[in-house]
């Protein structure tokens, strides 16, 4: 089958624009925690990462609706994926990962945005929250990751 043909399979197209929204949203998490990380050190840094960390949150909700949305049409029309082990311990951690992501933009964001300009004071109010907001970035760094590492060595994996 050339490209070409592979392409026109719905198929092909719909798995690629799912790994296209995985790229998307792996990539702004691995970002945004990357990013803190650096604010730890470099403090002035906050208002700026502040708004950027905005864009990255958005970016991370359109990969996952992508997902969502070529993830539905895959199963719909191969019903017998969804039927394993696999897949079931998939869309549980998809299911923390979206659980954690609503926590992160109703209750994290919105904190960081009101405490980027005393961040480089160091307050107790600013330490505090950095250390449970730390905890919501590592749950969501990790469940990404391991969503993304289990797919790719799933013909490895015992279930
Ligand atoms: C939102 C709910 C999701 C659903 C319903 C879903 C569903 C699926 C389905 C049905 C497949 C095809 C599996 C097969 O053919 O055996 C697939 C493949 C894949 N999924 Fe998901 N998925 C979801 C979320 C995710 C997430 C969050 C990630 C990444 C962190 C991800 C990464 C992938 C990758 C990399 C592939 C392989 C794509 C390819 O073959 O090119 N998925 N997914």
């Amino acid at each position: 089958m050339s490209l070409i043909e592979a392409l026109l399979d719905p198929q092909v197209t719909v798995r690629t624009i799912h790994f296209i929204g995985a790229i998307i949203a792996v990539g702004a998490v691995t970002a945004t925690d990357s990013m803190l990380t650096y604010l730890h050190f470099k403090k002035r840094f906050s208002q700026v990462l502040a708004k950027v960390s905005l864009l990255m949150s958005l970016l991370v909700w359109a990969g996952l609706a992508t997902l969502g949305i070529t993830g539905a049409y895959l199963i719909h029309t191969n019903p017998e994926i969804a039927q394993g082990t696999f897949f079931h311990i998939k869309m549980t951690l998809v299911t923390v990962i979206f659980l954690n992501g609503i926590i992160l933009n109703e209750k994290i964001y919105p904190r960081f945005q009101n405490l980027a300009d005393e961040w480089p004071k160091r307050t107790d109010k600013v330490s505090r929250f950095e250390k449970f907001a730390g905890i919501f970035a590592l749950i969501s760094v990790m469940g990404w990751w391991t969503i993304m590492l289990m797919v790719h060595l799933s013909p490895y994996l015992p279930f």
